[in-house]
């Protein structure tokens, strides 16, 4: 099977002991630190915003992917980009003038990534596709670790893909939400390249092992 990108959510780690988790990251075969950050306005929780991403960043030997759960996300792209994010996904719900802001993402530099919540079709994507680094498909509702997977997501992003291949688009499919040893094999098969694991990697009782089981599926 293709090996995906894992990122561990930083959401799950123990932030009293975040230098700690950040070095478990490191020493890890993940591939990127998944960095959710929620405004209590698109979604009904706060969680933390630009000075941990700098403070992540200057720790991690691994690039910082930004998921931006706010709205106006436009406002804050250059400051997480200053930060040291090297992907900044926005939500498509949350963008008014998403092409604009996909625009605004690449001339910081940074890979661009479009979220998806679970009830905003694939076909939302269709003329900004061919623009994209990452289409994030949120396999749960966002705001909140640790909440059950949602099953219709393999077809989601058996559609994401061939809408992917049609447009000859390089994004990459990154899942986040529920994501677990059982689901990622078809996952994988469906054609996600990269899992987001939170609760799965840092409630475990090995976490660099649970990572490297979902590197080697
Ligand atoms: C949810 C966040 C996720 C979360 C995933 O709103 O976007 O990234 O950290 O956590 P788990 O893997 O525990 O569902
Ligand atoms: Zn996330």
């Amino acid at each position: 099977m293709k090996r995906p990108i894992i990122a561990p959510s930083l959401l799950a780690a123990d932030f009293g002991n975040l230098q700690r988790d950040l070095e478990m990251v490191n020493n890890s075969e993940a591939d990127w630190l998944h960095f959710d950050v929620m405004d209590g306005v698109f979604v009904p929780n706060i969680s933390f915003g630009i000075p941990l991403a700098q403070a992540a960043a200057k720790h991690l030997r691994k690039p910082l992917d930004v998921h931006l759960m706010i709205v106006q996300p436009e406002r804050y792209l250059a400051a997480f980009r200053q930060a040291g994010a090297a992907i900044i996904t926005v939500h498509a719900e949350a963008c008014v003038h998403l092409h604009r802001t996909v625009q605004e993402i690449k001339d910081l530099g940074a890979m661009a990534g479009v979220a998806l919540n679970p009830h905003t079709p694939v076909s939302a994507l269709e003329n900004v596709i061919a623009d994209l680094d990452l289409v994030l498909v949120m396999s749960v509702n966002p705001g909140f670790g640790g909440q059950k997977f949602i099953e219709h997501t393999y077809q989601k992003v058996r559609d994401l893909k061939a809408l992917i291949q049609k447009q000859n688009s390089r994004a990459l499919i990154e899942i986040d939400g529920g994501v677990n040893a059982q689901n990622a094999p078809k996952l994988i098969e469906a054609g996600a390249d990269a899992l987001v694991a939170g609760n799965f990697v840092f409630s475990s009782a090995d976490p660099v092992q649970t990572i490297a089981a979902l590197k080697n599926l």
